[in-house]
């Protein structure tokens, strides 16, 4: 029998569906909430709000559980490719043999992007952000594939993930003033990223593949995390039938911010301040506890995890052991774990359930591979691009899809005449 919850509103009753999703989570339905009693609900962050029934990714917070369409995310970071990964999360079942092949023939012949764009790197500022790069260059995507039916759609969706890799990799190479690499066939996606952001044409280049494991555990663990911040801005755009690559363009601004995406840069920040500081980790953790210092552990906390972050798992091993390979001893690794150390028992991190976050330890082992601290929060819109892509698809092809437009309580002023401007003063 299906449930329903009661609202007493003004003394009337009004009775709402509930949803059960395939893991019981449960949600009340308010579709029709307020043509029925005038009223609308308040959730200002969105903690409460279901903005749509997905069948993409899931997460269990509490739990510390991911699933891409099922698969348990330490399942794939142990044995998939991140090609696999993105077919999966963009068509719903993992490839067969043949379509996998396929879909990495396609990625790879349109990896590279058009002569043209590079014009496009000369007018851009020799610090730009990346960031800022990438989502002007994937917007700018559809002035070149502006075609947008049905057809186009499949095709779009490929390019986009061929080429956010060389563009990601062409703006790394605009910051260091070096010559751009040209994508090359024979290399996998995870290997021409680092081929494109490493090699210089006047020597050979070999794709380490402790890196190119390492990039490929990177781009899964990033590849879904349901109605996040970019992904839920990925949505709102595509809800209005913007294109693929504005809507996705979009989606990558609202990574950048320091909350979301960009923490893996903040995180690399904070511990060097700290390093600089004299490694005093106790003075940061008294400051993170103090609400008046507007200081934040950087790679603490989460929305949705409150017991620990499965990816930040995974990726605690992988840091050891690309540090541990690469010969590499930083002491940023030494106070990330001090750090860690002290928060998982000081009693404000425990009551608030504050636990590292995927973007604690991503950050260390990006700079171990060499990639400049601006480029981070790039590398995870590279790995988020399936996602996105997935959601945006998905949104698309529900024939019930409507534009986003949430509601507002109006709290300003109410009536009033206007002032001519001799009576303002
Ligand atoms: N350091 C110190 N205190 C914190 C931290 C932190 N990193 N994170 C949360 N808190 C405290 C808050 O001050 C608040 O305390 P209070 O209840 O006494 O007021 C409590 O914990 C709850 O925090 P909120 O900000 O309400 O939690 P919210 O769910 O809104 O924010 C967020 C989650 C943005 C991730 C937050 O924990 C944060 O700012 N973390 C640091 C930035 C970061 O690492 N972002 C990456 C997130 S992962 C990702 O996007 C891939």
């Amino acid at each position: 029998m299906s449930k329903t919850a009661k609202l007493v509103l003004d003394g009337k009753e009004f009775d709402l569906p509930v949803i059960v999703g395939t893991e019981n989570e449960v949600g009340v339905d308010i579709t029709t909430l307020r043509d029925r009693s005038g009223a609308i609900t308040l959730d200002s962050g969105y903690a409460n709000t279901g903005a749509c029934v997905s069948n993409i990714c899931y997460i269990d917070g509490e739990a510390g559980i991911l699933r891409y369409r099922g698969y348990p995310v330490e399942q794939l970071a142990e044995h998939a490719k991140f090609t696999e990964v993105a077919y999966l999360l963009i068509y719903g079942e993992l490839p067969t043999l043949k379509q996998l092949l396929k879909f990495r023939e396609d990625l790879t012949y349109h990896s590279m992007i058009h002569e043209d764009m590079k014009k496009f790197f000369d007018g851009f500022p020799n610090g730009a952000h990346p960031m800022a790069v990438l989502s002007s260059m994937v917007a700018s995507l559809s002035t070149y594939y502006p075609e947008s039916d049905e057809k186009a759609k499949d095709r779009n969706i490929i390019r986009l993930l061929a080429k956010a890799k060389t563009i990601a990799a062409y703006a790394n190479k605009k910051t260091l003033g070096q010559p751009f690499m040209y994508p090359r066939n024979e290399l996998s996606y995870c290997g021409n990223i680092l081929q494109m952001m490493f090699a210089v044409p006047c020597e050979a280049y070999h794709v380490d593949p402790v890196l190119e494991d390492a990039m490929n555990v990177l781009l899964i663990l990033h590849a879904d995390h349901e109605q996040n911040c970019s992904t839920s801005t990925v949505r709102m755009v595509g809800s209005s039938q913007a294109n693929l690559y504005a809507s996705i363009s979009a989606g990558i601004c609202a990574l950048w911010g320091p909350l979301h995406g960009g923490a893996n840069q903040a995180v690399i920040e904070m511990l060097e301040e700290i390093h600089r500081d004299g490694g005093n980790v106790d003075k940061y953790v008294a400051m993170a506890k103090d609400k008046t210092s507007g200081f934040r552990l950087m790679g603490f906390g989460h929305r949705v995890y409150k017991n620990f972050d499965p990816r930040a798992k995974i990726l605690r091993k992988t840091c050891d052991s690309v540090l541990e390979r690469l010969g590499v001893h930083d002491p940023l690794l030494d106070i990330a774990k001090k750090l860690e150390e002290i928060a998982l028992r000081d009693s404000y991190f425990v009551e608030r359930k504050l636990y590292p976050n995927v973007d604690f330890y991503s950050g260390i082992i990006y700079k171990a591979m060499g990639i400049p601290t601006e480029m981070f929060t790039v590398m995870f819109a590279l790995g988020r691009l399936p996602g996105w892509i997935a959601h945006w698809k998905e949104l698309r092809d529900d024939p019930k899809s409507r534009i986003n437009r949430p509601r507002q309580i109006y709290n300003g002023a109410g009536i009033r005449d206007f002032v001519p401007m001799e009576a303002r003063g």
